[in-house]
């Protein structure tokens, strides 16, 4: 069984193909995962601007798609189904996958697969890894989520918090802006980190309490919220620029810069390693996960690993490259529903906020 993934969410065009290995344990095989980045073109803007990504996802996705199945040695007729990010996402951007998706599927005779976009982030680590021990509490950190999931049944997962406000990313980007370091935010904050002093700057640790109204259903005590960090960066940077001098300049040295992100980062990853970890612990987990974007942040691994061992719990990752939007993720999300006898209609369409079933 062979399947063809497209993501277009959000400002990466990418195609995949991604086969079934027949072993349970280690299910899929990236055959191809070709990623056509649009960050040289937000970065102009400080951030993704959504008429852009649509338009460029455009002109990309035909050439993506025949370089995926160029790399994998296949075509068309050598595919089972073709799977699609249905949403979370920009819309404009969602739209683009699944107009082609549905058009090739019609065109080609192939089933259609819709993916929720982080059930593809939470695949990544099956990509990687295997099948993870199960239950296993998965914590999704991008640009757009900071969401703990419990698997139980591969494929099945249940909401264990939900992000209040800014994303974990969202808060990297948005730091990174104010500090003049460009977009996106978290690769440029992870290294100057490493030459900075984590402790320079005190900065909070917000632990919601109280329930969401939106969720009454979830304890809110799990929940993520990182705008409260954020806030108060800026009002640090804002402080020390008044009291600057008469005549001096307010700019930060690089080495002030440095401490700036190695504070904010060290209390991120804090966060997001003591809650996913008491996740773990209320749920009696026998694996940790950790994918989006973020996954990639270099301390947040090593966190991960070092507090693993501690506490006698495996941990599992993607690689750096599956941590970042792919389709190779979305294409193994969709081989396991279709797999499931989980297929949609050709009325398919892209949903922004899509919900995890
Ligand atoms: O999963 P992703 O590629 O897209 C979304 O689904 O949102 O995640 C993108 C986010 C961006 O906010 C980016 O700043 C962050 O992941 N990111 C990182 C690192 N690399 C990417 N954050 C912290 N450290 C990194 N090394
Ligand atoms: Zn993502």
């Amino acid at each position: 069984m062979r399947i063809l993934g497209i993501e277009t969410s959000c400002d990466e065009t990418s195609a995949a193909v991604v086969e079934e290995t027949g072993d349970a344990a280690r299910p899929w095989a990236i055959r191809s995962n070709v990623v056509a980045s649009q960050v040289p073109i937000h970065r102009e803007w400080g951030g993704v601007v959504p008429e852009l990504a649509s338009r460029q996802h455009i002109a990309d996705i035909c050439g993506v798609v025949e370089r995926a199945l160029d790399d994998a040695g296949t075509t068309w007729a050598g595919l089972d189904a073709v799977a699609v990010t249905q949403g979370p996402g920009l819309v404009g951007s969602l739209l683009v996958g699944v107009s082609f998706a549905k058009a090739a599927a019609a065109a080609a005779g192939l089933p259609l697969v819709a993916v929720h976009h982080l059930a593809g982030h939470v695949e990544s680590l099956v990509l990687q890894n295997g099948e993870l021990p199960r239950p296993a509490v998965v914590l999704v950190v991008s640009g757009g989520h900071t969401s703990l999931y419990l698997v139980e049944p591969p494929g099945h997962f249940q909401l264990l918090s939900r992000p209040r406000e800014d994303a974990a990313g969202e808060a990297y980007d948005k730091v990174a802006k104010l500090l003049g370091l460009g977009y996106p935010g978290g690769p440029v904050i992870d290294r100057l980190a490493r030459v900075g002093n984590d402790r320079a700057v005190a900065l909070p640790t917000t632990r919601l309490t109280h329930v969401d109204r939106n969720a009454p259903a979830l304890k809110g005590d799990l929940d993520f919220s990182f705008s409260g960090l954020k806030t108060a960066v800026l009002r640090y940077v804002r402080r020390r620029q008044q009291v600057a001098p008469q005549g001096s300049s307010p700019a930060f040295s690089d080495q002030e810069i440095a401490d700036i992100c190695a504070s904010f980062q060290r209390v991120v990853v804090k966060v997001l390693i003591d809650r996913t970890f008491d996740a773990a612990r209320r749920y009696q987990a026998k694996g940790i996960g950790i994918a989006g974007g973020v996954s990639a942040n270099s301390r947040l691994r090593a966190e991960l690993e070092l507090h693993g061992k501690q506490r006698e719990i495996p941990t599992f990752l993607p690689s750096v490259a599956l941590s970042t939007d792919n389709a190779a993720m979305i294409a193994a999300a969709g081989l396991r529903k279709f797999r499931a006898g989980v297929t949609a209609a050709m009325d398919l369409n892209a949903d922004a906020a899509l919900a995890m079933e």
